[in-house]
C-alpha cells in the first residue's frame, strides 16, 4: 500500500457531498491513532504535517511510518505538506515520496501568490502530486506562523476563480472566518461568502482551522 495524492479522494468527496478530514500528525503515536480511527470508520483521511513536523521527526521517518500505516490497514493514505512555502523543500519532499502539497503564498500580493503557486503546480505535475493553495488569510497560529486577526482577510469569490484558472491548482483553502489554533471567541463562518465562492469555483474547497468550530455549525 502506498501514499497517494489527494486529487481523486477530494473529487470523490465533492461528488458524494461529504468532507475528508485532515489531521495534523506529529509522530508515530499521532499517525497510529488517526489511521486506526479512519480505518475503523471506513473514512478516507489526510495526514498533514507542517514544516515543523517534518523538521522534528525527519521526512524519511514520517514517510516510512505513514507507508507502514497504509500497509497495515490496507488503505492508501494522503500524506500532505501543510503550509509549505519553500520550493526546494517541497521538491525534496516530493523526491521522498510525498504526493500532496500545500503551497502557501497567501501572505504575498495576488500576482506574486499566483507566480509562486504556478511554479509548484508545474513541478508537482511531473510527480502527479496534487496542489492546494490559499487565497485570503486565516488568523491565529499554525506551527511558527502567526497571523494577527487584523491581517486576516476573507477570500474574494471573483479573485478565487481567477486564481484557480491561472494556477491550475487542485484544491483551494478559503478564508471564511475560521482560524488556526485556539479561538478567542465564538467563530462565525461566512456561509454567504462560501456559497458565492462555490458558485464560481468548481474544484474542492479546503477549510483550515476546523478543530475549534462548534458541532452546531
Ligand atoms: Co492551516
Amino acid at each position: 500500500m502506498y501514499l497517494i495524492s489527494s486529487r481523486e479522494m477530494l473529487k470523490r468527496a465533492q461528488k458524494g457531498g461529504y468532507a475528508v478530514p485532515a489531521f495534523n500528525i506529529h509522530n508515530l503515536e499521532t499517525v497510529q491513532v488517526v489511521v486506526e480511527t479512519a480505518a475503523e470508520m471506513n473514512s478516507p483521511v489526510i495526514l498533514a504535517g507542517t514544516p515543523g513536523t517534518y523538521g522534528y521527526a525527519g521526512v524519511d521517518y514520517i514517510v516510512a511510518i505513514c507507508k507502514e500505516a497504509a500497509n497495515k490497514h490496507k488503505m492508501p493514505l494522503v500524506l500532505h505538506l501543510d503550509h509549505h512555502e519553500d520550493f526546494s523543500d517541497i521538491q525534496a519532499k516530493l523526491h521522498a515520496g510525498i504526493r500532496s502539497v500545500m503551497i502557501d503564498g497567501s501572505h504575498y500580493p495576488f500576482d506574486e501568490n499566483i507566480d509562486i503557486v504556478k511554479r509548484v503546480v508545474d513541478y508537482c505535475n511531473r510527480y502527479d502530486a496534487s496542489v492546494e493553495a490559499e487565497l485570503g488569510r486565516l488568523g491565529g497560529q499554525e506551527d511558527d506562523l502567526i497571523v494577527d486577526s487584523a491581517d486576516a482577510a476573507m477570500t474574494d469569490p471573483a479573485a478565487a476563480a481567477e486564481f484557480i484558472q491561472r494556477t491550475g491548482i487542485d484544491s483551494l483553502a478559503v478564508a471564511i472566518g475560521s482560524a488556526h489554533g485556539l479561538y478567542k471567541g465564538e467563530p462565525k463562518l461566512d456561509f454567504a461568502r462560501l456559497e458565492a465562492i462555490r458558485n464560481v469555483v468548481d474544484i474542492p474547497l479546503v477549510l483550515h482551522g476546523a478543530s475549534g468550530i462548534p458541532d452546531a455549525w
